[in-house]
């Protein structure tokens, strides 16, 4: 057995690709605690393709079924395949197997686009999430980043950064606010994320098998 310098990370997303983008910029940066092997997506025309392109990295596209276990068949394979130590969701819209969190010791994160325990849950995503925080007259909005659990948007919060709410705000204004601010807070979370599991030796990879944690 060998201790990994960098935690292995993989990326799963369907939507504009911008906080895909913005942790594979953090990775390139000096002494990152984590490299990016791997972008997954469910939708050939997800943003995340060119991010993938754009950094030269492999992009893998699960196939377009409803079929679950299909869909959990493949992403374990992916998973086991790339010896990926920690997966972080990002615009990944569905509720991700149990056996996938399991698989991967409880190291997957999210991204979320409000301040969560509030404004989460089934059908928040999206446009709806800014709608219904506009709805309450809330003065601020924000989004955190949280480990993954079986529920909805309900896991450990590990931050949070909040913006200002003002009258007359759009939707679609809040969610560019609550955007420019994800991007910063996700890769800054992750770093400090994969420096702990690195500090504590959580990961151990077996170099015969290329460091699958799986
Ligand atoms: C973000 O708003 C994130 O909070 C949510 O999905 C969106 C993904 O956006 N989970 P992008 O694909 O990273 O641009």
């Amino acid at each position: 057995m060998e201790y990994s310098s960098q935690i292995n990370l993989a990326i799963l997303g369907s939507g504009a690709g911008t906080n895909a983008h913005a942790i594979c910029r953090a990775a390139r940066m000096p002494n990152s605690s984590f490299c990016v092997s791997l972008l997954i997506t469910t939708s050939a025309k997800s943003g995340v393709r060119n991010v993938a392109r754009e950094f030269g990295l492999e992009c893998v596209v699960l196939s377009r079924t409803s079929d679950v276990v299909n869909l959990e068949n493949e992403l374990l394979s992916c998973l086991r395949e790339w010896g990926i130590d920690v997966l972080a969701l990002a615009g990944y819209m569905r509720l991700l197997p149990v056996s996938v969190i399991n698989a991967l010791g409880g190291r997957v994160l999210n991204i979320h686009p409000a301040l969560l325990p509030h404004f989460g849950g089934p059908g928040m995503y999206g446009m709806r999430v800014h709608e219904a925080v506009l709805a309450s007259k809330a003065s601020e909005s924000g989004a955190t980043v949280h480990v993954v659990s079986e529920h909805y948007d309900e896991g450990h919060i590990l931050g949070q950064q909040t913006v200002a709410v003002l009258p007359g705000n759009s939707p679609e204004l809040l969610q560019q606010m609550v955007k420019a601010v994800e991007h910063e807070l996700y890769s800054t979370v992750i770093q400090s994320y994969c420096s702990t599991l690195l500090a504590y030796n959580d990961v151990e990879t077996d170099s015969e098998n290329s460091g699958s944690l799986l």
